[in-house]
Protein backbone atom coordinates (compact mmCIF):
# COMPACT_ATOMS: atom_id res chain seq x y z
CA UNK A 1 0.00 0.00 0.00
CA UNK A 2 1.33 3.73 -0.94
CA UNK A 3 2.44 5.34 2.39
CA UNK A 4 0.75 8.64 2.58
CA UNK A 5 3.19 11.98 1.90
CA UNK A 6 4.43 13.08 5.23
CA UNK A 7 4.29 17.04 5.32
CA UNK A 8 6.13 18.95 7.76
CA UNK A 9 3.45 19.77 9.85
CA UNK A 10 2.13 16.34 10.42
CA UNK A 11 6.08 15.70 11.78
CA UNK A 12 5.90 19.01 13.99
CA UNK A 13 3.05 17.84 15.02
CA UNK A 14 3.56 14.48 16.31
CA UNK A 15 7.08 15.57 17.39
CA UNK A 16 5.30 18.07 20.10
CA UNK A 17 2.19 16.22 21.05
CA UNK A 18 4.00 13.59 22.00
CA UNK A 19 6.71 15.33 23.21
CA UNK A 20 9.39 14.50 21.14
CA UNK A 21 10.91 17.84 20.28
CA UNK A 22 9.63 21.68 21.96
CA UNK A 23 10.63 24.92 20.27
CA UNK A 24 13.39 25.93 22.96
CA UNK A 25 12.45 28.61 25.56
CA UNK A 26 8.95 28.25 24.13
CA UNK A 27 7.63 30.07 27.26
CA UNK A 28 9.24 33.11 26.13
CA UNK A 29 8.29 33.29 22.80
CA UNK A 30 11.08 30.81 21.62
CA UNK A 31 14.73 31.24 20.99
CA UNK A 32 15.18 30.80 17.15
CA UNK A 33 17.54 27.98 16.24
CA UNK A 34 16.72 26.18 19.16
CA UNK A 35 14.79 22.80 20.08
CA UNK A 36 14.68 20.92 23.38
CA UNK A 37 14.10 16.76 23.37
CA UNK A 38 11.68 15.54 25.72
CA UNK A 39 11.44 12.04 27.26
CA UNK A 40 10.78 10.01 23.93
CA UNK A 41 13.21 12.65 21.86
CA UNK A 42 15.80 11.91 24.23
CA UNK A 43 15.57 8.02 24.16
CA UNK A 44 15.24 8.00 20.22
CA UNK A 45 18.22 10.19 20.20
CA UNK A 46 20.16 7.82 22.65
CA UNK A 47 18.99 4.94 20.59
CA UNK A 48 20.48 6.61 17.05
CA UNK A 49 23.64 7.83 18.79
CA UNK A 50 24.42 4.21 20.30
CA UNK A 51 23.56 2.62 16.68
CA UNK A 52 26.13 4.93 15.40
CA UNK A 53 28.86 4.19 18.12
CA UNK A 54 27.63 0.66 17.62
CA UNK A 55 28.61 0.03 14.18
CA UNK A 56 32.14 2.11 14.27
CA UNK A 57 33.41 1.16 17.85
CA UNK A 58 31.62 -1.66 18.54
CA UNK A 59 32.14 -4.39 15.49
CA UNK A 60 35.12 -2.54 14.16
CA UNK A 61 38.96 -2.20 15.71
CA UNK A 62 39.77 0.29 13.53
CA UNK A 63 37.76 3.34 15.38
CA UNK A 64 38.43 4.79 18.68
CA UNK A 65 36.45 7.32 20.72
CA UNK A 66 36.92 10.73 22.14
CA UNK A 67 34.57 13.47 24.02
CA UNK A 68 36.75 16.57 23.82
CA UNK A 69 35.72 19.94 25.26
CA UNK A 70 33.53 22.12 23.32
CA UNK A 71 35.96 25.63 24.59
CA UNK A 72 38.98 24.77 22.38
CA UNK A 73 41.74 27.13 22.21
CA UNK A 74 41.12 30.34 19.92
CA UNK A 75 44.19 29.36 17.60
CA UNK A 76 42.44 26.33 16.60
CA UNK A 77 40.02 28.24 14.82
CA UNK A 78 42.74 30.39 12.90
CA UNK A 79 44.91 27.35 11.98
CA UNK A 80 41.51 25.63 10.77
CA UNK A 81 40.55 28.43 8.67
CA UNK A 82 37.44 29.25 10.65
CA UNK A 83 38.43 33.17 11.62
CA UNK A 84 38.92 33.76 8.00
CA UNK A 85 36.50 31.61 5.82
CA UNK A 86 33.48 30.28 7.67
CA UNK A 87 31.22 32.76 6.61
CA UNK A 88 27.71 32.76 5.02
CA UNK A 89 27.19 35.67 1.93
CA UNK A 90 24.20 38.38 3.74
CA UNK A 91 22.11 40.58 2.86
CA UNK A 92 20.14 43.42 4.67
CA UNK A 93 16.79 45.04 3.77
CA UNK A 94 16.93 48.25 4.57
CA UNK A 95 12.92 48.77 4.94
CA UNK A 96 12.31 45.94 7.04
CA UNK A 97 15.60 46.04 9.06
CA UNK A 98 16.10 41.93 8.51
CA UNK A 99 18.52 40.18 7.59
CA UNK A 100 18.79 37.14 5.17
CA UNK A 101 21.35 34.29 3.75
CA UNK A 102 21.65 36.25 -0.06
CA UNK A 103 22.09 32.35 -1.75
CA UNK A 104 18.94 31.19 -0.27
CA UNK A 105 17.31 34.30 -1.69
CA UNK A 106 18.55 33.94 -5.14
CA UNK A 107 18.24 30.43 -5.65
CA UNK A 108 15.14 30.56 -4.17
CA UNK A 109 13.58 33.29 -6.18
CA UNK A 110 15.86 32.74 -9.68
CA UNK A 111 16.16 29.15 -9.41
CA UNK A 112 19.86 29.61 -9.92
CA UNK A 113 22.99 28.31 -8.22
CA UNK A 114 25.74 30.57 -6.96
CA UNK A 115 28.30 28.92 -5.12
CA UNK A 116 31.81 29.95 -5.65
CA UNK A 117 30.12 33.40 -6.49
CA UNK A 118 32.02 36.79 -4.78
CA UNK A 119 30.02 39.05 -2.17
CA UNK A 120 30.83 41.75 -5.53
CA UNK A 121 28.82 38.87 -7.82
CA UNK A 122 26.17 38.62 -5.67
CA UNK A 123 25.34 42.11 -5.09
CA UNK A 124 24.99 42.33 -8.53
CA UNK A 125 22.55 39.90 -9.08
CA UNK A 126 20.61 41.34 -6.68
CA UNK A 127 20.69 45.14 -8.40
CA UNK A 128 20.07 43.35 -11.88
CA UNK A 129 17.14 41.30 -10.93
CA UNK A 130 14.01 42.04 -8.54
CA UNK A 131 14.86 40.13 -5.26
CA UNK A 132 11.77 40.22 -2.57
CA UNK A 133 11.76 39.20 0.56
CA UNK A 134 10.89 35.75 1.75
CA UNK A 135 7.80 37.00 2.71
CA UNK A 136 6.91 38.51 -0.88
CA UNK A 137 7.71 42.27 0.14
CA UNK A 138 9.15 44.65 -1.94
CA UNK A 139 12.48 45.27 -0.57
CA UNK A 140 15.18 47.95 -0.72
CA UNK A 141 18.75 45.74 -0.45
CA UNK A 142 22.24 46.31 1.12
CA UNK A 143 25.78 45.14 -0.47
CA UNK A 144 25.98 41.10 0.34
CA UNK A 145 28.61 41.15 2.91
CA UNK A 146 30.64 37.90 5.11
CA UNK A 147 29.55 37.06 8.26
CA UNK A 148 31.37 34.62 10.36
CA UNK A 149 29.35 32.06 11.48
CA UNK A 150 31.04 31.20 15.16
CA UNK A 151 29.73 32.29 18.02
CA UNK A 152 32.09 34.42 20.26
CA UNK A 153 32.54 34.51 24.01
CA UNK A 154 34.70 35.04 26.42
CA UNK A 155 37.19 33.11 28.97
CA UNK A 156 37.50 34.40 32.78
CA UNK A 157 36.46 37.65 34.07
CA UNK A 158 37.93 40.08 31.70
CA UNK A 159 35.77 40.84 28.03
CA UNK A 160 38.47 41.57 25.76
CA UNK A 161 40.67 40.69 22.50
CA UNK A 162 43.01 38.38 24.64
CA UNK A 163 40.07 36.36 26.03
CA UNK A 164 37.62 35.79 23.35
CA UNK A 165 36.73 31.82 22.44
CA UNK A 166 34.18 30.73 20.39
CA UNK A 167 32.00 27.93 21.08
CA UNK A 168 33.16 25.03 18.48
CA UNK A 169 31.94 25.12 14.74
CA UNK A 170 32.34 21.44 14.50
CA UNK A 171 33.62 18.57 16.85
CA UNK A 172 36.23 17.98 13.89
CA UNK A 173 39.40 20.03 15.06
CA UNK A 174 39.71 18.24 18.26
CA UNK A 175 40.51 15.05 16.59
CA UNK A 176 43.37 16.59 14.32
CA UNK A 177 44.75 18.59 17.66
CA UNK A 178 44.76 15.14 19.89
CA UNK A 179 45.44 13.05 16.77
CA UNK A 180 49.03 12.60 18.34
CA UNK A 181 47.77 11.45 21.84
CA UNK A 182 45.13 9.34 20.67
CA UNK A 183 47.61 7.78 18.42
CA UNK A 184 50.28 6.80 20.91
CA UNK A 185 47.69 5.92 23.82
CA UNK A 186 45.72 3.67 21.60
CA UNK A 187 48.62 2.34 19.98
CA UNK A 188 47.03 2.54 16.25
CA UNK A 189 48.51 3.14 13.49
CA UNK A 190 46.49 4.95 10.04
CA UNK A 191 44.66 3.49 8.93
CA UNK A 192 42.53 4.16 11.96
CA UNK A 193 40.15 6.48 13.08
CA UNK A 194 38.75 8.47 15.80
CA UNK A 195 35.10 9.60 16.44
CA UNK A 196 32.98 12.09 18.33
CA UNK A 197 29.51 12.74 18.78
CA UNK A 198 28.80 16.53 20.66
CA UNK A 199 27.35 19.98 20.47
CA UNK A 200 28.51 22.42 17.75
CA UNK A 201 26.89 25.89 17.34
CA UNK A 202 26.69 28.02 14.47
CA UNK A 203 24.99 31.47 14.21
CA UNK A 204 22.75 30.21 10.86
CA UNK A 205 21.05 33.44 9.82
CA UNK A 206 18.37 31.78 8.59
CA UNK A 207 17.74 28.60 10.72
CA UNK A 208 14.35 26.87 10.54
CA UNK A 209 12.92 23.69 8.81
CA UNK A 210 12.29 22.65 11.84
CA UNK A 211 15.61 20.76 13.12
CA UNK A 212 16.90 20.71 9.80
CA UNK A 213 19.03 23.76 10.15
CA UNK A 214 19.46 25.27 14.17
CA UNK A 215 22.20 27.48 15.89
CA UNK A 216 22.88 24.60 18.65
CA UNK A 217 22.94 20.97 17.30
CA UNK A 218 24.60 17.55 17.57
CA UNK A 219 26.60 15.85 15.08
CA UNK A 220 28.40 12.64 15.20
CA UNK A 221 31.78 12.91 13.24
CA UNK A 222 35.07 10.74 12.69
CA UNK A 223 37.63 11.37 10.87
CA UNK A 224 39.64 8.41 9.47
CA UNK A 225 43.44 8.95 9.59
CA UNK A 226 44.96 6.88 6.06
CA UNK A 227 48.29 7.00 4.48
CA UNK A 228 48.15 9.20 1.57
CA UNK A 229 48.06 7.02 -1.20
CA UNK A 230 45.05 5.05 -0.19
CA UNK A 231 42.49 8.26 0.54
CA UNK A 232 40.99 8.03 -2.64
CA UNK A 233 40.03 4.21 -1.93
CA UNK A 234 38.93 4.79 1.60
CA UNK A 235 36.94 7.86 0.22
CA UNK A 236 35.02 5.08 -1.63
CA UNK A 237 35.03 2.34 1.20
CA UNK A 238 33.44 5.40 3.83
CA UNK A 239 30.86 6.52 0.90
CA UNK A 240 29.53 2.86 0.35
CA UNK A 241 29.06 1.70 4.32
CA UNK A 242 27.50 5.24 5.09
CA UNK A 243 25.15 4.93 2.70
CA UNK A 244 24.74 0.98 3.99
CA UNK A 245 24.32 2.60 7.68
CA UNK A 246 21.38 4.74 6.83
CA UNK A 247 19.36 2.19 5.39
CA UNK A 248 20.20 -1.18 7.61
CA UNK A 249 20.74 0.32 11.11
CA UNK A 250 18.82 3.38 10.80
CA UNK A 251 16.14 1.52 8.51
CA UNK A 252 15.76 4.66 6.15
CA UNK A 253 13.93 3.58 3.19
CA UNK A 254 16.92 3.14 0.30
CA UNK A 255 14.71 5.10 -2.31
CA UNK A 256 14.35 8.43 -0.40
CA UNK A 257 18.17 8.75 0.02
CA UNK A 258 20.66 9.84 -2.61
CA UNK A 259 24.44 10.40 -3.15
CA UNK A 260 25.72 13.71 -4.00
CA UNK A 261 28.70 14.75 -5.41
CA UNK A 262 29.54 18.65 -4.24
CA UNK A 263 30.32 21.01 -7.20
CA UNK A 264 34.23 22.31 -7.32
CA UNK A 265 32.61 26.05 -6.35
CA UNK A 266 30.85 23.97 -3.39
CA UNK A 267 33.81 22.13 -1.70
CA UNK A 268 34.61 23.05 1.77
CA UNK A 269 38.00 25.13 2.41
CA UNK A 270 39.64 22.09 3.67
CA UNK A 271 38.10 19.64 0.97
CA UNK A 272 39.51 17.58 -1.89
CA UNK A 273 36.24 16.04 -2.74
CA UNK A 274 32.71 15.98 -0.43
CA UNK A 275 30.18 13.77 -1.02
CA UNK A 276 26.59 13.77 0.69
CA UNK A 277 23.82 11.59 1.69
CA UNK A 278 21.23 13.21 1.12
CA UNK A 279 17.42 12.35 2.29
CA UNK A 280 14.28 13.40 1.14
CA UNK A 281 12.39 15.53 3.80
CA UNK A 282 9.12 16.83 3.11
CA UNK A 283 10.54 20.01 1.71
CA UNK A 284 12.83 18.08 -0.80
CA UNK A 285 15.66 16.75 -0.59
CA UNK A 286 18.52 17.84 1.68
CA UNK A 287 21.75 16.52 3.18
CA UNK A 288 22.23 13.91 6.06
CA UNK A 289 25.80 13.76 5.95
CA UNK A 290 28.81 15.10 4.27
CA UNK A 291 31.69 12.65 3.44
CA UNK A 292 34.72 14.43 2.69
CA UNK A 293 38.50 13.61 1.73
CA UNK A 294 40.08 16.64 3.79
CA UNK A 295 43.82 15.61 2.56
CA UNK A 296 46.34 16.63 4.95
CA UNK A 297 44.82 19.98 4.95
CA UNK A 298 43.88 20.29 8.59
CA UNK A 299 47.03 18.72 10.12
CA UNK A 300 49.88 20.35 8.27
CA UNK A 301 47.64 23.52 9.08
CA UNK A 302 47.66 22.72 12.92
CA UNK A 303 51.51 21.42 12.55
CA UNK A 304 52.29 24.96 11.28
CA UNK A 305 50.16 26.92 13.65
CA UNK A 306 51.40 24.68 16.89
CA UNK A 307 54.84 24.26 16.16
CA UNK A 308 54.32 20.75 16.66
CA UNK A 309 55.04 17.49 14.42
CA UNK A 310 51.66 15.90 13.52
CA UNK A 311 53.33 14.02 11.07
CA UNK A 312 53.12 9.65 11.81
CA UNK A 313 56.58 7.79 11.52
CA UNK A 314 56.31 4.36 10.17
CA UNK A 315 58.21 1.76 11.51
CA UNK A 316 57.62 -0.53 8.68
CA UNK A 317 58.73 1.87 6.29
CA UNK A 318 61.08 3.82 8.39
CA UNK A 319 59.69 7.00 7.02
CA UNK A 320 56.82 9.71 7.97
CA UNK A 321 54.33 10.95 6.22
CA UNK A 322 51.32 13.30 7.49
CA UNK A 323 48.00 11.22 6.95
CA UNK A 324 45.18 12.08 4.86
CA UNK A 325 41.64 12.10 6.79
CA UNK A 326 38.43 11.21 5.34
CA UNK A 327 35.27 12.62 7.00
CA UNK A 328 31.86 10.90 7.55
CA UNK A 329 30.06 13.94 9.27
CA UNK A 330 26.55 13.95 9.83
CA UNK A 331 23.90 15.77 12.62
CA UNK A 332 22.59 13.89 14.88
CA UNK A 333 19.14 15.95 14.64
CA UNK A 334 18.79 15.51 11.08
CA UNK A 335 18.98 12.06 11.91
CA UNK A 336 16.11 11.81 14.34
CA UNK A 337 14.14 14.10 11.75
CA UNK A 338 14.80 11.70 8.67
CA UNK A 339 14.05 8.72 11.09
CA UNK A 340 10.56 10.25 12.36
CA UNK A 341 9.49 10.99 8.09
CA UNK A 342 10.44 7.47 7.57
CA UNK A 343 8.65 5.79 10.31
CA UNK A 344 5.78 7.87 9.95
CA UNK A 345 3.12 6.00 9.12
CA UNK A 346 -1.16 6.32 8.97
CA UNK A 347 -3.34 3.26 7.71
CA UNK A 348 -6.37 1.49 9.17
CA UNK A 349 -6.61 0.04 12.65
CA UNK A 350 -8.10 -3.36 14.01
CA UNK A 351 -11.59 -1.58 13.41
CA UNK A 352 -11.03 0.44 10.39
CA UNK A 353 -10.63 3.59 11.88
CA UNK A 354 -7.67 6.08 11.22
CA UNK A 355 -4.22 5.06 13.10
CA UNK A 356 -0.82 6.84 13.07
CA UNK A 357 1.92 4.34 13.88
CA UNK A 358 5.47 5.37 13.75
CA UNK A 359 7.45 2.26 12.14
CA UNK A 360 10.56 2.63 13.87
CA UNK A 361 13.05 -0.19 13.90
CA UNK A 362 12.44 -1.45 16.73
CA UNK A 363 16.44 -1.28 18.31
CA UNK A 364 15.58 2.55 17.57
CA UNK A 365 12.01 2.71 19.74
CA UNK A 366 12.40 4.90 22.76
CA UNK A 367 10.14 2.62 24.49
CA UNK A 368 10.89 -1.44 23.77
CA UNK A 369 7.36 -2.43 25.41
CA UNK A 370 4.26 -0.76 27.05
CA UNK A 371 3.29 -2.95 30.22
CA UNK A 372 -0.44 -2.39 30.41
CA UNK A 373 -3.03 -3.78 33.07
CA UNK A 374 -6.45 -4.35 31.31
CA UNK A 375 -8.31 -1.92 33.99
CA UNK A 376 -6.91 -0.21 36.83
CA UNK A 377 -7.32 -2.22 39.62
CA UNK A 378 -4.74 -2.95 42.37
CA UNK A 379 -4.73 -6.77 41.26
CA UNK A 380 -3.49 -5.86 38.07
CA UNK A 381 -1.56 -3.02 38.60
CA UNK A 382 0.44 -5.37 41.18
CA UNK A 383 1.01 -8.45 38.58
CA UNK A 384 1.71 -5.92 35.57
CA UNK A 385 4.11 -3.67 37.87
CA UNK A 386 5.92 -7.08 38.74
CA UNK A 387 6.05 -8.14 34.97
CA UNK A 388 7.96 -5.01 34.18
CA UNK A 389 10.29 -5.38 36.72
CA UNK A 390 11.61 -8.30 35.29
CA UNK A 391 11.65 -6.86 31.92
CA UNK A 392 13.23 -3.54 33.12
CA UNK A 393 17.42 -5.22 33.50
CA UNK A 394 17.20 -6.09 29.51
CA UNK A 395 14.49 -3.48 27.92
CA UNK A 396 13.28 0.61 28.53
CA UNK A 397 9.60 -0.29 29.08
CA UNK A 398 6.62 2.15 30.21
CA UNK A 399 4.17 1.31 32.74
CA UNK A 400 0.56 3.05 31.72
CA UNK A 401 -2.68 2.71 33.18
CA UNK A 402 -4.55 5.77 32.02
CA UNK A 403 -7.07 5.62 29.40
CA UNK A 404 -8.89 2.88 27.68
CA UNK A 405 -6.89 -0.04 26.87
CA UNK A 406 -7.28 1.29 22.96
CA UNK A 407 -6.58 4.72 23.83
CA UNK A 408 -3.30 3.50 25.19
CA UNK A 409 -2.74 1.21 22.14
CA UNK A 410 -2.69 4.37 19.81
CA UNK A 411 -0.38 6.52 22.36
CA UNK A 412 1.94 3.96 21.84
CA UNK A 413 1.26 3.36 18.24
CA UNK A 414 2.55 7.37 17.88
CA UNK A 415 5.86 6.72 19.88
CA UNK A 416 6.66 3.88 18.19
CA UNK A 417 6.43 0.91 20.82
CA UNK A 418 6.96 -2.56 18.99
CA UNK A 419 5.39 -4.41 21.72
CA UNK A 420 2.40 -4.01 24.30
CA UNK A 421 2.08 -6.09 27.04
CA UNK A 422 -1.67 -6.49 28.54
CA UNK A 423 -2.04 -8.05 31.72
CA UNK A 424 -5.61 -8.98 32.29
CA UNK A 425 -8.07 -11.29 34.41
CA UNK A 426 -6.98 -14.33 32.98
CA UNK A 427 -3.27 -13.61 33.75
CA UNK A 428 -3.78 -14.26 37.37
CA UNK A 429 -4.97 -18.05 36.90
CA UNK A 430 -2.93 -18.48 33.56
CA UNK A 431 0.24 -16.73 34.22
CA UNK A 432 -0.02 -15.57 30.61
CA UNK A 433 -0.15 -12.34 28.99
CA UNK A 434 -1.45 -10.88 25.59
CA UNK A 435 1.16 -9.57 23.67
CA UNK A 436 0.17 -6.79 20.85
CA UNK A 437 2.53 -6.23 17.58
CA UNK A 438 2.56 -2.42 16.88
CA UNK A 439 2.93 -3.21 12.99
CA UNK A 440 0.67 -6.36 12.10
CA UNK A 441 -1.77 -5.21 15.06
CA UNK A 442 -1.96 -9.23 15.65
CA UNK A 443 -2.10 -10.38 19.84
CA UNK A 444 -0.27 -13.66 20.82
CA UNK A 445 -0.65 -15.37 24.35
CA UNK A 446 2.99 -15.49 26.35
CA UNK A 447 3.63 -17.12 29.49
CA UNK A 448 5.37 -14.53 31.70
CA UNK A 449 8.27 -16.55 32.53
CA UNK A 450 8.98 -16.95 29.01
CA UNK A 451 8.24 -13.29 27.93
CA UNK A 452 11.62 -11.39 28.45
CA UNK A 453 13.79 -14.16 25.88
CA UNK A 454 10.40 -14.05 23.67
CA UNK A 455 10.68 -9.69 23.33
CA UNK A 456 14.53 -9.80 23.37
CA UNK A 457 14.32 -12.70 20.28
CA UNK A 458 12.02 -10.33 18.56
CA UNK A 459 13.12 -7.30 19.22
CA UNK A 460 16.35 -8.47 17.72
CA UNK A 461 14.96 -9.77 14.58
N1 LIG B 1 33.34 18.67 10.17
C1 LIG B 1 32.58 18.76 8.97
C2 LIG B 1 31.39 19.55 9.09
O1 LIG B 1 31.19 20.24 10.08
P1 LIG B 1 29.14 20.12 7.90
O2 LIG B 1 28.56 19.52 6.65
O3 LIG B 1 29.26 21.59 7.98
O4 LIG B 1 30.54 19.42 8.06
C3 LIG B 1 28.19 18.24 9.45
O5 LIG B 1 28.30 19.61 9.15
C4 LIG B 1 26.74 17.83 9.56
O6 LIG B 1 26.12 18.58 10.58
C5 LIG B 1 25.90 18.04 8.31
O7 LIG B 1 25.97 16.94 7.45
C6 LIG B 1 24.51 18.19 8.88
O8 LIG B 1 23.90 16.92 9.05
C7 LIG B 1 24.75 18.78 10.26
N2 LIG B 1 24.50 20.24 10.28
C8 LIG B 1 25.23 21.21 9.72
N3 LIG B 1 24.70 22.41 10.00
C9 LIG B 1 23.61 22.20 10.75
C10 LIG B 1 22.64 23.04 11.36
N4 LIG B 1 22.72 24.37 11.29
N5 LIG B 1 21.63 22.46 12.07
C11 LIG B 1 21.55 21.13 12.19
N6 LIG B 1 22.45 20.28 11.65
C12 LIG B 1 23.47 20.80 10.93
Amino acid sequence: MAKTPVTMETIVNLAKRRGFLFQGSEIYGGLQGTYDYGHYGVLLQKNIKDAWWKALLQKRNDVVGLDAAILMHPKVWEASGHVGTFTDALVDDKISKKRYRADHLIEDQLDRQVEGLSNEELTEIFRENEIKTPEGKKADWTEVRSFNLMFKTHAGPVADDESAIYLRPETAQAMFVDFKEIQASTRRKPPFGIAQIGKMFRNEITPGKFIFRLREFEAMEMEFFCPPAEAKEWHDYWLKERLRWHIEDLGLSKGKLRLREHTKEELSHYSVRTADIDYEFPFGYAELEGIANRGDYDLTQHAKHSGKDLSFFDESLGESYVPHVIEPAGGVDRKVFAVLCDAYTEEADEKGDNRVVLKLKPSLAPIKAAILPLMKKPELRKVALNVQQTLSDELMTEYDETGSIGKRYRRHDEIGTPYGVTVDFDTLEDKAVTIRDRDTQKQERVAIVELAVYLSTKLRA
